[in-house]
């Protein structure tokens, strides 16, 4: 089948995959600043295939409203051609139908093999699939061979490089377009060096580009990512921790203010009529340890996302956007 390729995946800068943070707002926002390819939060196959696709003229967005009527995954034209949505699977067809029902609107589909959380685990999902490289085939080779998009997995080490490299050749041989690489194991947390040097081995073994992840913890501004990817020694690099608390980390000019980002990703958040949780949840993990400052604790109590924008200045924005509107219940990417 003839790929539709609009991305591929060298020399790109990348939003990791973020579950409740990357909503539509956060993935414009790091576009905007300069990321050059956005994954969606992973949505699990089960969910997906039950998400009904609506066009939402009136924000200029395709929806996808899950069993409940709440927006699963909302995307825009503006991200088209950058937008990966990540799946979390233990079936080859159950992946295919999740896949399918988004290809029209997303440039890649990436499968999540990494997840250490027990739900994942236990449903066979995320990390499980590492210890079963026959169902990673399985699921790999009936997307990549079924879809017009680009197909990729972002996969966490194993404890050893061998069978790491033993994985990442069963994984290059399914067709797949790249391989997001954690330099982690599943029992890793975050606190762990990042095993760069996995990741480099990996880079030198694949033909098919690598993404490198799990730099964030040495990441403090722009030219950071580059000594990260040179380590590497990857054509990618994927950033999670970085910008989920500062996305301008993205921007070649330098970082911006906590509240110049935060003032940003309210404004997308009001036109594009996100839901409250979502929004207070990533401006509580814009804020970090200012969470316990009054505007912080404020922030925490609001109830509506005006109350939020409010606490920083954008109470007119908000108006000026919803005077028209009759805002639907359903809004919630959450
Ligand atoms: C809040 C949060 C949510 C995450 N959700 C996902 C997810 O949905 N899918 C996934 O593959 N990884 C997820 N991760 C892991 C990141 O994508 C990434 O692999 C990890 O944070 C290491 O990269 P970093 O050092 O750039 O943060 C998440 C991480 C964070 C901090």
């Amino acid at each position: 089948m003839t790929k539709k390729i609009f991305n591929n995946y060298c020399d790109k800068i990348i939003l990791a995959p973020m579950v409740r943070i990357n909503t539509l707002p956060m993935r414009l926002l790091a576009l905007d600043y300069g990321a050059d390819l956005v994954y969606s939060e992973e949505i699990i196959d089960h969910k997906l295939i039950k998400c009904k696709r609506i066009v939402n003229d009136a924000l200029g967005t395709i929806d996808y409203l899950d069993a409940e009527d709440k927006v699963a995954f909302r995307t825009c034209d503006i991200e088209r051609d950058k937008v990966i949505v990540q799946i979390g699977t233990a079936d080859p067809e159950r992946a295919l139908k999740a896949a399918k029902l988004v290809e029209q609107d997303v440039s890649g589909i990436d499968i999540n093999m990494g997840c250490p959380k027990g739900f994942s685990i236990k449903g066979g999902m995320g990390a499980a699939l590492l210890k079963k490289p026959e169902t990673v085939y399985q699921i790999l080779t009936t997307l990549t061979s079924n879809l017009s998009i680009p197909v990729t997995c972002k996969i966490r080490c194993l404890s050893s490089l061998e069978n790491t490299l033993e994985l990442v050749k069963i994984i290059q041989s399914t067709g797949v377009s790249a391989i997001g690489v954690h330099g982690r194991t599943k029992d890793e947390r975050p606190q762990h060096k990042n095993r760069n040097d996995f990741i480099r081995e990996i880079s030198r073994y694949l033909s098919i580009p690598v993404i490198a992840n799990g730099g964030s913890g040495d990441i403090k501004c722009y030219d950071d990512i580059e000594v990260f990817r040179r380590q590497t020694e990857a054509s990618s690099v994927m950033l999670a921790r970085a910008p989920e608390s500062n996305c301008s980390i993205f921007r070649k000019d330098g970082l911006l203010s906590m509240d110049e980002v935060i003032s940003d990703y309210l404004k997308y958040s009001i036109e594009y009529d996100t839901n409250i949780n979502a929004v207070k949840y990533g401006v509580q993990h814009m804020m970090g340890s200012y969470q316990a400052t009054p505007r912080g604790k404020a922030c925490l109590r609001s109830i509506s996302v005006r109350e939020i924008c409010n606490l920083w200045d954008l109470s007119d924005y908000y108006d000026e956007y919803n005077k028209d509107s009759i805002s639907p219940s359903n809004s919630a990417e959450s």
